[in-house]
Order: structure tokens, then sequence, then C-alpha cells
């Protein structure tokens, strides 16, 4: 699978509370992790065992040199990772006790994925129609749309995480067989207001609108169901809706979290993964719904991303 998106280095600070505008919130030491969605999405889904090439950009620095190594380090073919003139990314975290978290990003080198690099880096790892396409955002929106194109045209099955969901066309949207919104994105996406109060209506216009128009049934042997809009509610797990078809909750296991951040991009690299190891979506739900949660028990973007023994341990014991 193809994963195009940012590379990012944490900085993290847990605080008692998250700051609101104008104050000032004093935590612990400061801690460094690796993130990024897109990293942190290609990270989840090799820890589960998929085959995983990641297109993205760093800078010529030392943190971009860790980021490379992180990546390269889980098995991750990252020969579609270049180094720009701009710093790597650095996304400044603040995590509260309730493992809530607010963060601000610096993309640098991310915002030098355009179209170009995407379309070259993409045709020399040539998709085929077995694969999975995953791009996010916190990249510019003609290399997301790159990605989607080239991932249509080869038949693969395309995930969109919308994350942040701004500047995104009806265009891109309609190249995703797959979006995965959380509520807000959603909101942003269907023209604010409704997704808090009812998800399943607010993802049935966006998938009325023409959004993630995909093809219904993919050739490989389990029939993904495509076109799909599945909402990430957090806590209470995911939401899979699919025109002509009842809505599908599917709730996530009760734990104990620590850290929520990176629980969206567990989620999208281990639907990913499941959907390019030919489980139907239903299934690829359940199992990115447990990783998602599995990965908040431990601090870092990455630091509770479960491995497949680990998810098989965890969804035995739920
Ligand atoms: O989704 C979590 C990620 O968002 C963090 O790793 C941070 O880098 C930001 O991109």
């Amino acid at each position: 699978m193809l994963v195009v998106g940012s590379v990012n280095v944490d900085l993290v600070v847990a605080a008692p509370r998250l700051p609101v505008p104008g104050q000032t919130v004093t935590g612990g030491d400061v801690a460094r992790y690796q993130g990024g969605k897109g990293g942190n999405q290609a990270t989840a889904a090799a820890r589960l065992g998929a085959t995983v090439a990641f297109v993205g950009a760093v800078g010529a620095d030392d943190l971009g040199s860790e980021a490379r190594s992180a990546l390269a380090a889980e098995g991750i073919d990252i020969a579609g990772l270049v180094e720009t003139g701009r710093p790597t990314g650095v996304a400044l975290i603040v995590v509260d006790p309730r493992a809530e978290n607010l963060i601000a990003v610096a993309p640098g080198a991310n915002g030098e994925v355009h179209a170009p690099h995407v379309t070259a880096a993409l045709g020399r790892l040539a998709p085929g129609s077995r694969d999975v396409v995953l791009a996010c955002r916190e990249i510019p929106p003609d290399g997301v749309r790159a990605a989607l194109e080239i991932g249509r045209k080869a038949g693969a099955i395309t995930i969109l995480n919308p994350a942040p969901a701004d500047d995104l066309g009806a265009e891109t949207l309609s190249l995703a067989d797959v979006l995965t919104p959380n509520e807000t994105e959603l909101a942003l996406l269907v023209g604010g207001g409704t997704a808090d109060d009812d998800p399943e209506s607010a993802a049935r216009h966006l998938l009325a609108s023409g959004a993630s128009a995909g093809p219904r049934v993919t050739d490989r042997g389990a029939p993904a169901r495509m076109p799909a809009v599945v909402v990430t509610l957090g806590a209470a797990g995911a939401l899979i809706v699919q025109t002509g078809g009842a809505a599908v909750v599917v709730p996530a296991p009760a734990i104990h979290p620590v850290d929520t951040t990176g629980a969206g991009d567990t989620f999208n690299g281990a639907l990913a993964a499941g959907l390019a190891d030919g489980l139907d979506l239903a299934d690829a739900v359940r199992r990115a719904v447990a990783a998602a949660a599995f990965s908040t028990t431990r601090p870092g973007a990455r630091g509770g991303m479960p491995t497949r023994a680990e998810l098989e341990g965890f969804l035995g014991g739920t």
C-alpha cells in the first residue's frame, strides 16, 4: 500500500489543562516524538504487517534525518520521501490529563509535496489494482489530488483522510473510495453545523453530493462496497455510511487513554492495511477502531500503535 502525506517531529508538553486563547499553562518537560499524519498512518499500517511505501518530504536537517530513520526502521519504503530546502515539519502539542490534545503545525517541507513530486514518486512505485492508496492533508491539495487520481487510474482502493478538511474541492473528494473525516472535519466538508448532532445525515449529504464516488465493488475477493464515508467518533468508535445501506456503528472497546494524539492516524493506517489484506469494509473498520483505541494507551502519536500480535491479543480480550 502507498501513503502520501506529511511528516513532522512532535514537541509535546503534558499540562494540567489545555490553554484557552491568551492563556499560558505550565506543564512537564518537553517530549519529542515522531509524528505527522502521513508518517503516522504509514507506521500504523506497517506495524500491522502491511507492505508500505511512503511519499512525502522532509528538510535537509537533523529532524529530517531522524524522521527518515524512524520510518525506515518500521520497514517502510522511503524512496519517495525527498529532502527539500524547507525545514522538516514540526508540531507543537499540548496533552491534558483527559488525554485530549491541542496541536499547531509548522508544515515546512510538507508544503512542498505538490503534484509533480507525487506523480513522479507514484510513477516509480506503480500502484496496481490490488493496492490501497491512502492520502491525508497537511500537504498541498494538488498533491492529494494527484495521489487519488493515480490510485483511481490504477484501480487501487483510494482513501482520503481529510485532516485538516479545508481546501478540498468536490472533485478531489470524488476521487476517494473511502472518506474518513472526524465529526469536526465532516461538518466542515458539508458546510458547517450539522455533523455533531447527526453525523449520519451529514455523511449521507456528502455521499449524495458526489463525494467519494468510487467504484462499488473492487476486483479483490471481498467486495469493499464502496463508496463510503467512515466517520471517526473518538471514544464512541466509528460510523460507516454507504449509499443505499443502513449506517453501521462500530463501537470502540473501553480503555483508559493516556494520549489520544495519533488515534485517527492509527485508525486510517489500520483501515488501509485491512483493505489491502482483502478484508471487507466493515471488518477493516472493526480492526481499525480497536487499533486506534489501543494506540491511546501509550504516549506519543506512534508510541501505542499496535503490532499485529498486540492487536490480535487485544481483540481476543475485548
Ligand atoms: O494526528 C496527529 C499528528 O498531527 C501529530 O503527530 C502531529 O504531527 C500532527 O500532524
